[in-house]
């Protein structure tokens, strides 16, 4: 899918390197900051940050890629995860996760035009007990039916217009 990039805001950047540049551990508080301002970690703003932490930008990126937490890709407002473990597979997580694909129009990894939803699938989300499981944000969702994926998806679809 091609999305046209977002702008990155350089002032919004600058005043959270700006928050972060003097602690003592502030790399990881700091591209918690833009990631959570973002919604994703701009990747030009790995120079800009290595400057203010005297550090090589390949030690920032090197940190990027090893937190599977952080993410250089635009990501959508809403990031939807459906569990692919072995416990929710058994209680039919694929057919909910190609009930997700068809009803967001996504495929695994990808994120809306409008920046609204991304579709991830993920290796066990922690929650067997209610399989089959997904995840909105940082809400659970389980013991899906197709019935249940349809209501959640679309309670967040409604509050995206409001
Ligand atoms: S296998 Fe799905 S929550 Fe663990």
């Amino acid at each position: 899918m091609n999305m046209k990039p977002k702008e990155t805001d350089w002032n919004q950047l600058f005043s959270i390197i700006e928050k972060h540049k003097h602690e003592k551990w502030g790399l990881i508080p700091l591209l918690q900051d833009i990631q959570e301002s973002f919604g994703y970690i701009p990747p030009d703003s790995i120079e800009p940050v290595a400057q203010a932490l005297n550090m090589f930008p390949s030690q920032v990126q090197g940190v990027i890629t090893f937190y599977a937490g952080f993410t250089l890709k635009p990501r959508g407002k809403y990031v939807i995860r459906c569990c692919r473990g072995t416990a929710c597979h058994v209680k039919g997580s694929r057919s909910i996760l190609r009930l997700m694909k068809k009803e967001l129009g996504l495929e695994e990894g990808e994120t809306s035009e409008d920046y609204q939803f991304t579709l991830e699938t993920v290796a066990c989300l922690g929650a067997c007990f209610l399989a089959p499981t997904m995840m909105v944000n940082r809400d659970y969702f389980g013991k899906l039916s197709p019935t249940k994926v349809n209501s959640v998806l679309s309670q967040y679809k409604k509050s995206e217009k409001c």
